[in-house]
């Protein structure tokens, strides 16, 4: 079995927080981040697919295609967006990192299936120093 990661990099904007929770209530969960008047991260995006090789190529997943459907699917919807209020797959979440990783693999799933290959992992570096990896 052989494992393809591509990384890609957008920009975009968030803020974390409850509704129902006042903007101290917020801070003192969500810190920096729960900042009522939003903030930006440049967010690294790892998307790792595995599968068996064509004996017949020599190679598995045409990286190509792989970058159209990380494109099509994420990138063009998020990079310079509001997560919390333009990204269609992120409407009524709180827009961590964590649940961010979720719906990426969810929107990704379908696609990489397509064309026979299993999504093994979603990965989002939000600064330098923290990551998030999902595995489904
Ligand atoms: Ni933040």
């Amino acid at each position: 079995m052989i494992y393809i990661t591509r990384k890609e990099q957008f920009s975009a904007a968030h803020r974390m927080y409850r509704e129902d929770w006042s903007d101290e209530e917020n801070f003192n969960v969500f810190g920096k981040c729960s900042n009522p008047n939003w903030h930006g991260h440049n967010y690294v995006l790892h998307v790792t697919v595995k599968g068996d090789i064509s004996e017949e190529l020599g190679l598995f997943i045409n990286l190509s295609t792989l970058k159209q459907i990380i494109k099509e699917k994420i990138i063009d919807k998020v990079d310079h967006k509001n997560l919390n209020i333009e990204v269609s797959f992120m409407r009524g979440k709180i827009a961590t990192t964590e649940n961010l990783a979720i719906s990426i693999w969810n929107e990704l799933k379908p696609a990489i299936e397509k064309e026979r290959a299993v999504l093994h992992c979603v990965k989002i570096g939000e600064t330098e120093n923290n990551t998030i990896e999902y595995y489904g």
